[in-house]
């Protein structure tokens, strides 16, 4: 399919790559304008840095980014990763004894830890509920306000599952949340670049996301939106010369207090964040809502042919399934040994374990053609059906 944009990309030409997901890949001419903005900090660090013209770079990325999600520029700010924003989030809200905090058993295992990490410190509560699978959006919305109760002050979802690979219809409980004063976090490090997003439609409190994974901009690129009255409680994790003790606004550099906040902390180098631009330039340089409608063919023809040459079924359906992202159902096996043995024949694809269940994840993007998918079932058939 994709031997033309398959030549935009480092990954090694010789492995069957099928693990996007994890930590995206960036093409070639994003990588170029990364190294520019590394370049022009190194050779005048000192008038890169002067805040004039930082915040002038840092507002361009938000309007640009604004726009892809659906956001007003001035509730973005640069993160370097969604765990590090999701942390700030759920390290900053004022949480007391017995406050719970709703979630599912489909999250990301370290924002679970974050969020144990808290109730700890807090003595805030976590109550987990199981998401019925098959995936239904009236049974999700269901089951989840049946949880809410009224100690719950914080729902925390995923937008697209990591594990699971599934896309959760947030609209309707995020809206339920909101109306009962319950603050609303949305863990969306797979959305962007993956599915529609319309934050500000969506609503939510906090909506953090990955700039590096299916935006394929560089490492170093995810976002923190805040509505603007929930801004005022978060704490940066590095207090510098863009806080302000009054949260005032405008903050000292003449962002909003909450940008000057989260841009200005000490010298970091912002040339991931300011590539950002580039990457939705790469994607409307080559159609990509139309390469994602392939990706998205293209996988299930792969989880196709898995499925008649071994058996192995995916976890969810087309509807409910991320859509360049499916968890396949593994036999019991030990996920960690197979994964290797994947790897030694040539394909990279994440095998692990979720609930009681053995899953491999594929991953299907803009470079990957239909022969990597023949190299998973051959592999997938000789280690387990062969
Ligand atoms: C659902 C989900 N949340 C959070 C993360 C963490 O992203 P990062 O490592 O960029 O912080 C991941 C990573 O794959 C994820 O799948």
């Amino acid at each position: 399919m994709t031997a033309d944009l398959a030549r935009h990309f480092l990954l090694d030409p010789a492995i069957a790559f099928l693990n996007h997901g994890s930590y995206g890949a960036c093409p070639r001419p994003v990588m170029e304008v990364y190294r520019h903005w590394q370049e022009a900090l190194e050779r005048q660090p000192v008038a890169f840095m002067e805040p004039s013209h930082l915040a002038a770079r840092f507002a361009e990325v938000r309007r640009a980014l604004g726009a892809e999600l659906g956001a007003a520029p001035d509730d973005l700010v640069w993160v370097t990763n969604a765990t590090a924003g999701l942390n700030i989030v759920a390290r900053s809200l004022d949480l007391r004894p017995g406050d719970e905090i709703l979630t599912t058993d489909h999250e990301y295992a370290a924002l679970t830890r974050t969020w144990a990490f808290v109730a700890s410190r807090t003595g805030a509560v976590i109550r987990r509920v199981c998401v019925p699978l098959p995936l239904d959006g009236n049974s999700f919305t269901d089951t989840l306000r049946a949880a809410l109760t009224e100690r719950t002050r914080v729902l925390f979802l995923s937008h697209v599952t990591s594990a699971t690979a599934l896309v959760f219809p947030l609209e309707a409980i995020v809206a339920e949340a909101r109306a009962r004063g319950i603050v609303t976090v949305i863990d969306g490090a797979h959305a962007p670049g993956h599915i529609a997003l319309d934050l500000a439609a969506l609503g939510a409190d906090y909506y953090v996301g990955n700039c590096h994974k299916w935006l394929m901009a560089p490492k170093g690129a995810a976002f923190l939106h805040a509505k603007a009255a929930a801004q005022r409680v978060l704490v940066p994790p590095v207090i510098s010369h863009g806080w302000t003790e009054l949260r005032e606004n405008p903050g000292p550099f003449g962002g909003t207090a909450f940008q000057d906040a989260f841009q200005f902390q000490g010298t970091r180098d912002p040339a991931a964040w300011l590539a950002v631009p580039a990457a939705l330039r790469f994607r409307a340089d080559h159609g990509w809502p139309e390469v994602a409608a392939r990706c998205h063919i293209l996988a299930w023809e792969i989880a196709g042919r898995v499925a008649g040459a071994t058996g192995l079924r995916p976890l969810a359906s087309p509807e409910t399934s991320a859509p360049q992202m499916i968890a396949i159902r593994l036999p019991e096996c030990d996920t960690a040994a197979l994964h290797l043995a994947l790897r030694a024949r040539g394909v990279e694809i994440p095998c692990y374990r979720w609930r009681d269940i053995c899953l491999a994840r594929l991953s299907v993007q803009g470079y990957t053609c239909l022969d990597d998918g023949d190299r998973l079932v051959a592999a997938l058939h000789a280690e387990i059906a062969g």
